[in-house]
Parts: structure tokens; sequence; C-alpha cells
């Protein structure tokens, strides 16, 4: 068995664990913004992890780490322990890595100290660099290993990427648009949907196309629209580097041209206006779109919306199944889950 730990949005560590415990993993403690799970055999599925931010080999866990300055010397020292080519051989297994080897450092603390995650960065770079001979590099994007540290109260918790780069960035999001989502959470508007293989899905305000591609990638037939020709161009653009195929058109999702209940489900961020501008008030947008949706929406089909106006979401038959309120853009809006 191999320890690995997922890190997650605020709010997502439950859905992010279904997601891993259906990879086979075994889950084990579940805390803020971090998954602990033991996995068996080939870890390469763990690459493929939807709606974690990114995944690592738990490499070792550190007690008493105190609040003063000294404790920086304790982390050089430890780090000089760390068993980081056993990390580096699992790594070698699922990607190459460049002989020259540079690694970077992440650290993030809770709690008051009297240095900086700076100072830690360059303690455990130092560490590292002394008991291995391999090089720091300050730029994650050109290291093939990341060292990832946290410190909560006098606790540790070291880590070493499995991927190249982190799993949230994903490669075939080229387009951005205000408000687009990170890929994660639109993984997990589907994992909360149990969105299936066969299903016609639909976003009807799909912006760059994050939502449409996560849900073509799980193999749904992915259509949506959005009011704005240049969002539809960017969704079609990122589908294409995704390499999936997307039904995307110009239209107002008030007034959607499809047929009563002829989508199976529906995910989609709604736009709120201090995201993107909004075209009337928020209240009547809302219901009209809800109206809209429900129409489209086949029986017993459900939808998943993220939004900061969750009291606007209202519809005539389909009732809240589930709420999760999660941190993003510095703001916390809800996922809600209708059926
Ligand atoms: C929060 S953004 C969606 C972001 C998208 N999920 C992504 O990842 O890029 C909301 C989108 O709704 C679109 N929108 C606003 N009013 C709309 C309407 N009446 N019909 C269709 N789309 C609309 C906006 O243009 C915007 O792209």
């Amino acid at each position: 068995m191999t320890g690995v730990f997922a890190l997650t949005v605020r709010g997502l560590e439950a859905v992010c664990a279904g997601e891993m415990a259906r990879l086979g993993l075994t889950v084990g403690e579940i805390g803020y913004r971090r998954v602990h799970a033991q996995a068996k055999g080939d870890l390469r599925p763990l690459l493929a992890l939807s709606t974690a931010d990114d995944i690592f080999l738990e490499v070792s866990r550190w007690s008493a780490i105190g609040h003063t300055k000294t404790a920086l010397d304790t982390l050089r020292e430890l780090a000089g322990q760390l068993d980081l080519y056993s990390a580096l051989a699992v790594c070698s297994q699922l990607r190459p890595i460049d002989r020259r080897l540079l690694f970077s450092v992440t650290a993030n603390f809770v709690g008051k100290r009297n240095y900086s995650s700076d100072e830690i960065k360059m303690a455990l770079a130092a560490g590292i660099e002394a008991s291995t001979g391999w090089t720091y590099s300050p730029d994650d994007s050109v290291a093939v290993l990341n060292v990832r540290l946290f410190i909560e109260h006098d606790e540790a918790l070291v880590g070493v990427r499995l991927g190249a780069t982190p799993l949230h960035r994903r490669s075939y999001k080229q387009e951005q648009r205000p408000g687009s989502l990170k890929p994660p959470v639109a993984a997990a508007l589907l994992e909360l949907l149990h969105l299936d293989g066969n299903a016609a899905f639909l976003d009807p305000c799909c912006g760059a196309g994050t939502i449409l591609i996560e849900a073509a990638r799980r193999g749904a037939t992915a259509q949506g629209g959005d009011l704005y020709l240049d969002a539809v161009a960017s969704a079609l653009a990122n589908g294409e580097h995704a390499g999936v195929t997307l039904a995307v058109e110009q239209w107002d999702a008030r007034s959607l041209p499809l047929g009563n209940g002829s989508v199976d489900a529906i995910a989609s961020n709604l736009p709120w206006d201090r995201q993107v501008a909004i075209d009337g008030d928020e209240a009547t947008l809302y219901a009209e779109l809800c109206a809209e949706m429900e129409r489209v929406l086949r029986p017993a089909g459900r939808i998943a919306l993220l939004t900061n106006q969750p009291d606007l979401v209202q519809f005539e038959r389909l009732v809240c199944r589930e709420q999760i309120e999660i941190s993003l853009f510095g703001q916390r809006p809800t996922i809600g889950v209708y059926g």
C-alpha cells in the first residue's frame, strides 16, 4: 500500500474522497482541504483524479515543529533525512524524470509563527540539496519534483507531487474568460450528479466550456451555449485542445432551442454580477433560467448549480437534495443539487 493525499478546494473534501474511493483507494483521514488515502498497485489512475487540486505521495510526518525561528534549523535537518529516492522511484514509474534533477518546494502553515513560508522553503531546500545533491528551483514549472510541506499547530506533513504539474491545471484550458471555473470544481458538479457515460448533458451558460469538457471526458454527450459569441468560440477552442467534441451555440438560456425533457443532466455555474455582467436583475434572470432548465430536463433528471445566490435558485417541482458551501475566488459560493 502507498500513502497518498489529495488537496482540494475547501468544501470539496468529501466529494474528492468519494471519487478516490470509486478509483479503489482506501480513504482515511479527511482534513481541511485534504484527503488521505492508501493506494494499491498501479498509481497511474490517480493522475486522472478530476475533483482534486493535486495529489501527493505521503513522505513523512514530523511533530514538535515550534513557532520560533529555531524551528527552521529543525526543518533543515529533518528535510535532510527525508527518503526522497523512494518517492522519486514511484514518480519515475508514472512519468519521465529529467536526469538534471531540479526540485521545487511549496510550504503552507496555519497559525502565527516567527518565520515566513519563504524561510521554510529555503530551510527545506538547503536540507534536501545537502543530502541528495539535487538542485533547488524557485520556479515550480521547471522542477521535476515538487516537495510540499504543511504545518498545522506543531505537526508537519510532507508530500511529493505524483504528477509533473498540478492536477487542477488542465492543458486544455487555453482560452480563459471572466468567471471561468476551476476544472476540479466543474468535475465536482458532475461527480455530485453521478453523471454517467451515456448521458445527454447540458450547460446552458457555458462560458469557456470547462463543465462541458469535463462532462465530455466522462463520456457524456455535451451540449451548451452562451449569450456571447466569443464565449462560444472559447468553449469550442478549449474543447478542441481537450480532444473532445462539444455542441456549442450562441443562445439566450432563458429561451433554449431544446425540446421538453430532452436532457438527462444539467450543471452550470450561473452568472453572478461580481463575476460577469448580467442582463437585468438577478432575481428575474434566475427565475427565467430555472424555469427553462426545468422544462428541458427529463423527468427524474438532476441539476447541479454553483452560485453565490442559492436563495434565488427555485424550481417548480425539483427540490434541493444537497448543498455544499465552497471557497472560490475569495468568495463562498454554494453548490446545490436539485432533483
Ligand atoms: C460564471 S460564467 C460561466 C463560466 C464557465 N462555467 C467556465 O468555466 O468558463 C457565466 C456565463 O453565463 C453567460 N450568460 C449570462 N447570461 C446568459 C444568458 N442569458 N444566456 C446564456 N448565457 C448567459 C455569461 O456570458 C458567462 O459566460
